[in-house]
C-alpha cells in the first residue's frame, strides 16, 4: 500500500527526517511513535503531499507520489487527519463533512458549470454519505452545530468523519487521542479497528501506547528523523534503543514513570 524510501526533510538546518523508510501492507494497521520532535508529523506531511521531501521517495499502491499535491494524493486513496484540528467556528459539522468530500473529489469551477446536473446528484449523494458517517461516529445530532465549537474529542471524531468522506484506502491519523477523554478514546479505537476490518489500511501517530497496542498490529519507532525499530507493540520494551530514545536524553524520573504507565511521550 505504502512504501516510503529514505525520506529526508530539513528545516533551516534541522534534519526533521533523516532517511526514514516505512512500509505498510494493504489491510495493516501500523503505528508510528517517537519522542516529541522526532519527525512523525513531518513524515505524515511528506506522505500526504503537505511537505515535499528533500530526498527519498513515497510510493502509494506502486505509484510514485513524491512531491505531489495533497489533493492528488488524496484522489489516489491517501487521506490524513491533523494533529491540531483547528476547525472553523463558522462552518457547521455538516458543512465540514461536505468540504471533506470536496477536497478529495477535487472539483473545478468548469466541472460545476459544464455538468451541473451531475454535480447536483453528487451533492445529494454526498449529503447522504455525510449523514451515514455522522451516525456512525454519533455526531449526527450535532450536524448543525459549528464544528470549531465542539469539544476537543468531538473535533477529533469529526476530523475522522471528514477523512472518511474521501473513501480512504489508507488513512493516516496524527495523534488522534490528544485531548480526548478516556471513554471517547475507547470508542475511537473501536472505530479504527472496524475500519481495518472493512479494508482500510491505517497508519497512526500516537503517544498513548495503550491506544497503539489496542489499534496497531505493528509499530515503527522514529528517533531524530530515522526509524530505529519496527516490531509488535508488545515487543517495544525489548528494544534497548527505544528505551534509550525515550529515556536516555532526559533521564528524568517523571518520564521513566510515565513509560511504566505505558505512555511514552
Ligand atoms: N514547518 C517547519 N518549519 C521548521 N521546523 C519544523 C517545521 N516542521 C517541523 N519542524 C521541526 O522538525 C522537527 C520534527 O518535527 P515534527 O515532525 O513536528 O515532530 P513530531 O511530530 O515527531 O513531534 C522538529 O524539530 C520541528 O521543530
Ligand atoms: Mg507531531
Amino acid at each position: 500500500m505504502l512504501v516510503v524510501e529514505g525520506i529526508k526533510k530539513h528545516f533551516a538546518g534541522i534534519a526533521a527526517l533523516d532517511g526514514a523508510s516505512i512500509e505498510v501492507r494493504a489491510g495493516e494497521s501500523v503505528g508510528l511513535v517517537g519522542p516529541n520532535g522526532s519527525g512523525k508529523s513531518t513524515a505524515l506531511n511528506c506522505c500526504s503531499g503537505f511537505e515535499r521531501p528533500d530526498a527519498g521517495r513515497v510510493l502509494l499502491l506502486g505509484k510514485d507520489v513524491t512531491g505531489k499535491e495533497p489533493w492528488d494524493v488524496a484522489k489516489l486513496g491517501l487521506v490524513r487527519t491533523f494533529q491540531h484540528a483547528n476547525l472553523p467556528t463558522k462552518m457547521s459539522v455538516m458543512d465540514l463533512m461536505l468540504a471533506g468530500g470536496h477536497l478529495v473529489r477535487g472539483e473545478t469551477i468548469r466541472h460545476s458549470l459544464v455538468s451541473w446536473k451531475r454535480v447536483r446528484e453528487e451533492e445529494a449523494d454526498a449529503v447522504d454519505k455525510a449523514w451515514s458517517i455522522l451516525e456512525r461516529i454519533k455526531l449526527d445530532k450535532l450536524a448543525g452545530h459549528p464544528g470549531g465549537k465542539l469539544s476537543g474529542g468531538q473535533q477529533k471524531l469529526l476530523s475522522l468523519g471528514m477523512a472518511l468522506m474521501g473513501d480512504p484506502k489508507i488513512l493516516m491519523l496524527d495523534e488522534p487521542t490528544a485531548g480526548v477523554n478516556p471513554s471517547l478514546r475507547v470508542e475511537l479505537a473501536e472505530h479504527l479497528r472496524k475500519l481495518q476490518t472493512e479494508g482500510v489500511t491505517l497508519l497512526t501517530v500516537e503517544h498513548d501506547m495503550r491506544f497503539i497496542s489496542d489499534v496497531c498490529d505493528r509499530v515503527y519507532v522514529l528517533d531524530r528523523g530515522a526509524i530505529i525499530a519496527s516490531c509488535a507493540p508488545a515487543e517495544l520494551s525489548d528494544h534497548p534503543e527505544v528505551l534509550e530514545a525515550y529515556l536516555g536524553r532526559s533521564g528524568s524520573r517523571a518520564v521513566v514513570e510515565s513509560a511504566d504507565r505505558r505512555t511514552l511521550s
